[in-house]
């Protein structure tokens, strides 16, 4: 099921870029932390993916601008490892 991100799902989401870029350090992890302290995080736009009530996946799109067009930033993204390759990916986006 994919479904917008609630208050509890912080760290779990955290956990799926840091698995899914490769490791505790992944800056993807926390630039996620970082955009939804910004003014661009649009909440609606936070998506997980869940499968029998565990995160597999989430993808974020953040408010940009292009000069004076607005635009919507998409990404970061991420899938566990052992989901990938399942469509996880594409139903995300
Ligand atoms: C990229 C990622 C989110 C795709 O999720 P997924 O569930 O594996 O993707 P899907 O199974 O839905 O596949 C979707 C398409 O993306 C392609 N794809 C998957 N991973 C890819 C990668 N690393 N590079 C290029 N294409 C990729 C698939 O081949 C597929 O293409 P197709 O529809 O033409 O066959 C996932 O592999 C992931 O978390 N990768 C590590 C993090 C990352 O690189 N994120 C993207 C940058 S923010």
């Amino acid at each position: 099921m994919v479904r917008r991100e609630r208050a509890g799902d912080v760290d779990a989401i955290r956990d799926v870029h840091r698995a899914a870029f490769g490791g505790a350090d992944a800056v993807e992890a926390t630039l996620v932390d970082a955009l939804r302290a910004d003014p661009g995080w649009l909440p609606h736009l936070s998506l997980v993916a869940e499968r029998d009530g565990d995160l597999i996946g989430h993808v974020v799109a953040t408010r940009a601008w292009i000069a004076d067009v607005p635009a919507l930033g998409l990404g970061p993204i991420g899938v566990l490892p052992a989901e990938q390759g399942a469509g996880v990916g594409s139903a995300l986006v």
